[in-house]
């Protein structure tokens, strides 16, 4: 064994930018044997959640991977990859090594792998000191996703949503293209994004003005994911008890579910700026959201959206880098957006309406103060016709929607856009 051409290669600890090229690996190597009763999604979930791996490299490129997970006191290895070239060198001994010493760490007692019977990584294992336990079988069984987790769905209030609500989303083409590349392409293509690099979000944060979006934005994540969306409201959590126990407990249910979608709105009615008073309650359940959003990151299959009409009172601790992925400001619709929105609005009226008219009349205004436009112009129409007892009238007509507008105040004051503005500059993250 070994080869005249001194062997200069290292092991190290697994870090987060090595994981394109570990995924790379556990690909190419899989179709020669080397695989695992662990799937590539298993072995990537535990990659990002950073449980024990250790990796070799040569020249500073990856070359083998071994990667563990850990279960109270025993450990299962899920996966050894190593670059056939560099077979038979010692490489899956020295990289057992590296991860039991991190396995010892945790406190692992008892170490396990299970090879398919061919595996041609057996002698690594047996000179790494593992013994081969014969007469074991490996039995499984694939539970169905929906079963998993049902009971903890129901006792949150969790249901799935329409599959159709991220199309039914008018406008808003650059929070949508944001929030389609950064957020819903890893979730929805965790394999893929791992073979590049990209690590998952977990938690992110949507601030602006009241009626921009941001319910509607997280509910249409969740439809566009397929995953059940759960809505924390603190006032019902709370019930009269203590706020930061029921916080606790409900995220002890959202660990049951195998994909959640997790909506907190108005935020920062729990996550306010911490007043320095230790025994104040908003104090506590600060600090109770701010140690749940840790292990609740470690877990793939799950999206935290937090939001707020107010970014400026949250406790700077709370939007931290590595709680919140991104930090992403919903504003009032510009006019493409605006245009969408009147002409989802104006469909039901027979008239040819002034799409134009309406968004340039309309600037400031958020989608729901179109909305309460829209329907004062429909509610015009629809008297227009009673009173005339004639049920043959075209609805609302651009004059009705343009009178509309006039009586309405948008919500996008110019003293809230320009604090928008200046929040976006202090708090964005992108
Ligand atoms: N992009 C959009 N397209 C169509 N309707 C929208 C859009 N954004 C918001 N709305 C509508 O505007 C209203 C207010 O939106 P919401 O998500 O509740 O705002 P926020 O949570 O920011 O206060 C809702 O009725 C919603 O259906
Ligand atoms: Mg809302």
């Amino acid at each position: 064994m070994g080869s005249p051409i001194s062997v200069n290669w290292l092991i190290r600890e697994y870090r987060e930018e090595d994981l394109a090229a570990v995924v790379h690996l556990m690909d190419t190597t899989a179709p020669l044997g080397q695989e695992s009763v662990f799937s590539l999604g298993e072995c990537i979930n535990a990659l990002t959640t950073r449980q024990p791996a250790a990796v070799v490299t040569q020249g500073g490129t990856v070359i083998g991977a071994a990667l563990a997970t850990v279960t109270g006191d025993r450990a299962w290895i899920m996966r050894i990859a190593v670059e056939p070239a560099w077979r038979g060198r010692g490489l899956v001994s020295g990289l057992l090594f590296e991860l039991e010493r991190r396995l010892v760490e945790s406190r692992v007692r008892r170490i396990a792998y299970i090879l398919p019977e061919e595996e041609p990584l057996g002698d690594g294992l047996r000179n790494a000191g593992y013994e081969r336990r014969s007469a074991v079988a490996y039995f499984e069984r694939i539970e169905p996703v929906a079963v998993a987790g049902a009971d903890a769905l129901e006792r949150l209030g969790g249901r799935t949503l329409p599959s159709d609500l991220w199309t039914r989303l008018a406008g808003m083409a650059a929070e949508r293209s944001l929030i389609e590349r950064c957020v819903v392409l890893p979730l929805a293509e965790p394999e893929l994004a791992a073979r590049h690099g990209v690590a998952p979000p977990r938690a992110i944060a949507l601030f602006g003005p009241p009626g921009t979006g941001k319910t509607t934005f997280a509910r249409a994540i969740a439809s566009r994911l397929g995953w059940p969306f759960v809505e924390l409201l603190p006032s019902r959590l709370a019930d009269g008890g203590n706020l930061a126990a029921a916080l606790r407990a409900a995220f002890a249910s959202l660990a049951e579910l195998e994909q959640v979608v997790v909506f907190i709105d108005e935020v920062e009615e729990i996550a306010a700026v911490r007043d320095g008073v230790p025994s104040s309650g908003a104090h506590g359940v600060t600090n109770e959201l701010l140690k749940l959003i840790p292990a609740f990151r470690e877990h793939s299959g799950r999206l935290l959206v937090c939001a707020t009409n107010s970014v400026r009172a949250l406790d700077p601790a709370f939007l931290r880098p590595g709680r919140f992925d991104y930090v992403i400001p919903i504003g009032p619709p510009d006019a493409a957006a605006r245009e969408a929105m009147w002409a989802h609005h104006a469909d039901s009226s027979q008239h040819t309406v002034d799409l134009s008219a309406l968004v340039a009349a309309s600037d400031g205004f958020s989608p729901a103060d179109i909305g309460h436009a829209a329907r004062i112009a429909a509610q015009t129409a629809f008297e227009r016709a009673v009173f005339a007892q004639d049920d043959g009238l075209p609805g609302a007509s651009t004059r009705d929607y343009l009178t509309a507008v006039a009586q309405c105040r948008p919500t996008a004051t110019p003293d809230l856009l320009k604090a928008f503005s200046e929040d976006i500059a202090t708090h964005a993250r992108l």
